[in-house]
């Protein structure tokens, strides 16, 4: 499905930031070498919708991050608001379960049949102890393959997953979803705090179709290079 993408599409930026305007800061600095960007809970609960609207209207793609989970018609009602936004993806807890994603799902292709909706697995900041406390047994693998076959099978058009579970979601599910994987550090740079991190190199070859970064290219000194410099890394 994303083999014959640009590879800029396989690249969304995060903008981790608090206002506006320093989300057009970063997206001025990194200029045409990406275009797509991640819209997430603070910038969204900072700026509001507007936000997106400036985004999508400069013409760039825009991924929002809310990770939607409340009961089916409050997320579909949600879901519907934010494709009318011009949204290309948007994000979903798996575990709000079939009818909550079949709501989602639904109410997306309503509007743009082509809007990407993805089900979060299992959060990247979760191991099997956190797991084990919330009730979930077996292993994280397991507990990411059970989100992603309840995404999959109510209209979801991928996941978000960690570069380690994508070669088991290859395995069980094949090539025709999407799995945007978090956690990305271009070869040789600094790990912020991320504890476990792979290169966009490792990220593609373990079968992500698109990769989250934030922090390497947001606070580089010239974005629009540490955004070309991953492109290269993608391509090796
Ligand atoms: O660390 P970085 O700045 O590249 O983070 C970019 C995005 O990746 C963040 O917005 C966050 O949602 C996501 N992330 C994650 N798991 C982590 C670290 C970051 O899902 N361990």
């Amino acid at each position: 499905m994303v083999e014959n993408f640009d590879r800029r599409q396989r690249l969304i930026v995060a903008l981790d930031v608090a206002t506006a305007e320093a989300a057009r800061k970063i997206v001025a600095a990194v200029g045409d070498s990406a275009f797509t960007y991640k819209v997430g809970m603070q910038l969204y609960t900072a700026e509001g919708p507007a936000v997106v609207r400036e985004l999508v209207g400069s013409g760039r793609q825009i991924f929002l991050d809310l990770k939607y989970h409340d009961i089916p018609n409050t997320v579909g009602s949600a879901v519907r608001e934010a494709a009318e936004l011009g949204v290309s993806m948007l994000t979903v807890h798996a575990a709000g379960g079939g009818k909550m994603l079949r709501a989602a799902t639904e109410a997306a292709t309503k509007v743009n049949p082509k809007l990407v909706v993805l089900g979060v697995t299992v959060l990247t900041s979760l191991d099997e102890d956190d797991l084990g406390t919330l009730g979930v047994r077996g292993g994280l693998t397991d507990q990411v393959l059970r989100m992603a076959a309840l995404a999959l099978t109510n209209g979801c058009r991928g996941v978000v997953a960690s570069a380690r579970e994508c070669p088991a979601l290859r395995a069980e599910f094949g090539s025709e979803f999407a799995i945007v994987t978090p956690g990305v550090r271009p070869a040789g740079s600094g790990h912020d705090d991320q504890a476990r991190v792979v290169t966009p190199a490792e990220a593609m070859a373990a079968g992500a179709s698109h990769i989250v970064v934030g922090r390497p290219i947001t606070e580089a000194s010239d974005p629009a290079a540490e955004a070309r410099a991953i492109l290269g890394q993608i391509a090796a």
